[in-house]
């Protein structure tokens, strides 16, 4: 994607560091993050400078490739092992992060040079997995539709191109008339910041709803399509996603509305039956009880924005019945959520 006319990955490796782009800054402030070791790859992951499945898998690769390239000789083994588990322990959701461990893992037990490679590799087939995602997603775009999305499945959280944005890129690319309503996706507001900048970027029409005014449009007719990425999708097709798209499917089934889901393989979980044995994170009740915005001296500032005293719980996912998804845009097609259908594309 071209910010300011200069392409840019969301997440790369150059020499021993990482370089990503600080999505906590966005959409106020454009600047690039420097991880110089694995250390500060799990603090980038941990505190979402860098976020969304896709990217964080990608992190995660090229962290573990950190660890490896970082290791002494003597200790290599006893080394990389500690920094798999610690890369693991920063978010437990996403399906990508652990899928680029184990791939990475597996490289460094032969050299820290074929880590950097899988790592590498893991990067470049996140990017060219989301432009095949977007076309075939396109394909169930049609011109004049109103479609809604749940917070940030965009290029930022992937390498590039993204999930459920990236049918959106390649239908405006081909022309259609299509208008693009974002949720603001509380608490942390990844629609209202990035999917909103990003669509922005790209001159795509869009405004920002807020969460609970899903179903009012939906049943105003305005909506034709929603489609959201996912954390995790289970076996059987059950699919964590950011907390609230359970509530847009439930609304969008009830309404006769399509709801897709667009992800990788990377992010199927081949040993998960259902989603009821997803582990949700739980984030820290600030991200509820507090807003991070940008005040009048352009500077950013974080508010109170609940009864003082008063706590809160934070779930950052939800899981999503299969029964309620239409289909589940992959880089391998359009599939249902069914087991079959699902064990066909490993
Ligand atoms: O907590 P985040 O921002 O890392 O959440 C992950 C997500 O971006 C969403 O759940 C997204 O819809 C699926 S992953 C691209």
């Amino acid at each position: 994607m071209k910010v300011n006319n200069k392409q840019y990955r969301t997440v790369w490796m150059e020499g021993q560091s990482i370089f990503m782009i600080e999505q906590n800054l966005l959409p106020f402030e454009f600047r690039i993050f420097e991880a110089k070791n694995y250390a500060e790859a799990c603090m980038a992951i941990k505190t979402m400078i860098v976020r969304g499945a896709g990217a964080i898998g990608a992190t995660a690769g090229y962290a573990l490739a950190q660890a490896a390239l970082e290791a002494k000789s003597e200790n290599y083994h006893v080394y990389i092992k500690k920094a798999k588990q610690d890369i693991e322990n920063t978010r437990p959701t996403a399906r990508n992060l652990f899928t680029a461990t184990e791939r990475v893992y597996k490289a460094a037990l032969i050299s820290p040079q074929e880590a950097v490679k899988e790592a590498q590799c893991i990067a470049d087939e996140d990017a060219e997995t989301s432009r095949t995602i977007g076309k075939y997603g396109n394909e169930l775009i049609k011109s004049g539709y109103g479609i809604e999305t749940h917070c940030n499945a965009g290029w930022l959280a992937f390498v590039d191109h993204g999930t459920a944005l990236s049918p959106i890129y390649q239908a405006h690319k081909a022309g259609k008339d299509i208008f693009v309503y974002v949720d603001e996706t509380r608490p942390r507001n990844q629609g209202a910041k990035l999917t909103a900048w990003e669509l922005k970027n790209e001159n795509i029409p869009h405004t920002i709803i807020p969460d609970n005014a899903g179903a009012h449009l939906m049943a105003q007719g305005k909506i034709n399509i929603i489609i959201t990425g996912a954390d995790r999708i289970a076996a059987n097709g059950d699919t964590a996603n950011k907390i609230g798209t359970l509530e847009k499917a439930i609304a969008a089934n009830y309404f006769g509305i399509p709801f897709y889901i667009a992800a990788p393989r990377a992010t199927f979980d081949m040993n998960c039956p259902t989603g009821k044995e997803i582990i949700i994170e739980e984030r820290s009740q600030d991200e509820v009880l507090y807003q991070i915005g940008m005040n009048q001296n352009n500077k950013a500032e974080k508010v109170l924005v609940s009864a003082p005293g008063s706590s809160a719980i934070n779930p950052a996912f939800d899981v999503t019945p299969a029964e309620l998804i239409a289909g589940i845009i992959t880089e391998k097609g359009i599939i249902k959520p069914t087991s079959e259908e699902i064990k066909k594309i490993f």
